[in-house]
């Protein structure tokens, strides 16, 4: 069993309740979780792993309550050498920058020496609007692979 750390990024609430949803199925499957409304550099310090399920707002921009998280982040260079991460993307493929806020920190989880056993999720709400019938199964892999 493994202690996760859920890095949230959301808006208008989408990503909110996606990362609820997943919260409550790690800790079914028996994980630990460390999960904050407004995510803290912290809150990786001490993981097996991090999941970082955020929207994306502007144009590819973070939404507004991880950026402390990315910024400090960013500055203080927590290692995450050989621990794995995910990440899953809410967009809309309307935008030019689709999913942009997933792609910034897929690469600061790269820079923190990270590894990603699955490629990055990226969920169009141009093509569903039932998150969770998407993200579930990514996890269930994920799972299988950190
Ligand atoms: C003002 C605004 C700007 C957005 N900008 C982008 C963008 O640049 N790229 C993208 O992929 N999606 C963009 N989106 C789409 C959102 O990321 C998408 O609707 C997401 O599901 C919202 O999740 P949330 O409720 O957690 O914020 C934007 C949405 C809004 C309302």
């Amino acid at each position: 069993m493994a202690n996760i750390a859920i890095i949230m990024g959301s808006v208008y609430g989408a990503a909110e309740y996606l990362a609820d949803t997943i919260d409550k199925e790690l800790k079914k499957a028996g994980h630990t979780t460390t999960y904050n409304a407004s995510p803290l550099v912290t809150d990786i310090h001490d993981v097996d792993a991090s999941l970082i399920i955020t929207s994306t707002t502007g144009q590819g921009d973070l939404p507004s309550n991880i950026e402390d998280f990315y910024f400090a982040a960013q500055d203080k260079r927590p290692s995450h050498a050989g621990k794995p991460f995910g990440v899953i993307c809410l967009g809309d493929s309307s935008y030019e920058s689709f999913c942009g806020a997933g792609e910034k920190l897929e690469e600061l989880f790269y820079e923190l020496q990270g590894r990603a056993p699955i490629p990055m999720l990226k969920i169009d709400a141009c093509e569903t609007l039932d998150p969770d019938s998407i993200a579930l199964p990514w996890l269930q892999n994920w799972l299988t692979q950190i």
